[in-house]
C-alpha cells in the first residue's frame, strides 16, 4: 500500500488529538448498525465527521453517521466510530484500516467492536446481547490480503486471541453485576449484501455459531495485525433466515437493534468503567 496510507492515519491521529485536548480515551468503540445512539451519552462530546479525516469510510448505509466521537461514558474517557465501511459496499480496506489503525496510532489499547446479527438459536432473541467469543470468517475475504503493512502488524498474524479472553471475562462480569443477561457465542461472518439463505443458516448452526452477521470480522483482524485487544458483542435483531417467521429487511434490523440498545448502552458503559 502506498505511504499515503501511514500518512493519513497519522494525519487523522494528529486531527483528532487537536480536537479532543485532554480527552485521554481507554476504549474505542465501534457502533454496529441501529446501536449509535451511545454516541449521545457521551458527556462533554467532541466530534469529528469522517470527512475531515483522511483515508477515513465514505459514509453510505442508512443508519451509519459518518463521526468519531470523544468524551466520557460512565466517568471514562472513550473514543466512539458511529459508522463503518462494511464489506457488500466495497473490495476496498483502506478505509477501515484508516480507522481502526488510528485507534492504534492514539495509544488506545482496547477495541470494542458491536453489530447488529442474526440469531442461530432459538433462545436467542431479537433484544437479547451475545457476547463474540470467537468467529468464523466465511466473507471469502480478508482485509489483509495484498502486500503486507509492516509498519502496523506481521505477514501472518495469529488469530488465536481474536476475541481477548481476559476482557471477555470482564464482559461477562460486568454483565454479572448490571444484571444484564449476556449470551455468548461464535459470530459467523457473511459478506453479504443478501441476507443468509435458509441452507447457510443451518450450517452456521452446525459449524457451532451463535449468530450472524455482515461485520466486525475484518475490523477484529486488522486490530488483531496491528495489535489491539479486541472485545464485543452482538445485538441480535431477528432469528437466521428460515428459523422464524420475520420478513429480514435493513428496516427490520435497524428498528429491532433499537430493542437491545438500552441493554447495549448499559453494559458498555459499565464494562470501560471496569478497564
Ligand atoms: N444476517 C446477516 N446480517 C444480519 C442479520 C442476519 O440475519 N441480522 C442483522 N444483521
Amino acid at each position: 500500500m502506498p505511504n499515503t496510507h501511514k500518512q493519513n492515519i497519522e494525519a487523522s491521529r494528529d486531527i483528532i488529538r487537536a480536537k479532543i485536548g485532554a480527552v485521554k480515551p481507554k476504549a474505542a468503540i465501534i457502533l454496529g448498525t441501529g446501536l449509535s445512539d451511545l454516541a449521545e451519552k457521551i458527556e462533554n462530546p467532541v466530534a469529528v465527521s469522517y470527512a475531515d479525516l483522511p483515508g477515513f469510510p465514505e459514509m453510505t448505509v442508512m443508519g451509519h453517521v459518518g463521526t468519531v466521537v470523544a468524551g466520557r461514558l460512565g466517568g471514562v474517557d472513550v473514543l466512539a466510530f458511529r459508522g463503518r465501511k462494511h464489506f457488500y459496499e466495497t473490495d476496498d480496506a483502506a478505509p477501515l484500516k484508516t480507522m481502526v489503525r488510528t485507534v492504534k496510532a492514539l495509544g488506545i489499547e482496547t477495541l470494542f467492536l458491536s453489530n447488529a446479527a442474526g440469531s442461530l438459536r432459538d433462545s436467542m432473541l431479537p433484544g437479547a446481547l451475545m457476547m463474540i467469543t470467537d468467529h468464523i470468517n466465511l466473507m471469502g475475504y480478508n482485509p489483509l490480503v495484498g502486500p503486507n503493512d509492516d509498519d502496523f502488524g506481521p505477514r501472518f498474524p495469529p488469530m488465536t486471541d481474536a476475541w481477548d479472553p481476559i476482557l471477555q471475562d470482564k464482559l461477562a462480569e460486568t454483565a454479572r453485576a448490571e444484571k444484564i443477561t449476556l449470551h455468548e457465542g461464535i459470530y459467523v461472518g457473511f459478506r453479504g449484501p443478501s441476507f443468509e439463505t435458509p441452507a447457510e443458516i443451518r450450517m452456521a448452526q452446525q459449524i457451532g455459531g451463535g449468530a450472524v452477521g455482515m461485520s466486525s470480522v475484518p475490523d477484529c483482524i486488522i486490530a488483531r495485525h496491528c495489535g489491539l485487544r479486541v472485545v464485543g458483542c452482538s445485538c441480535i435483531t431477528n432469528l437466521g433466515a428460515g428459523l422464524g417467521d420475520e420478513e429480514l429487511s435493513h428496516a427490520h434490523t435497524l428498528q429491532n437493534a433499537k430493542r437491545g440498545a438500552a441493554d447495549f448502552e448499559r453494559l458498555v458503559t459499565a464494562f470501560v468503567r471496569r478497564l
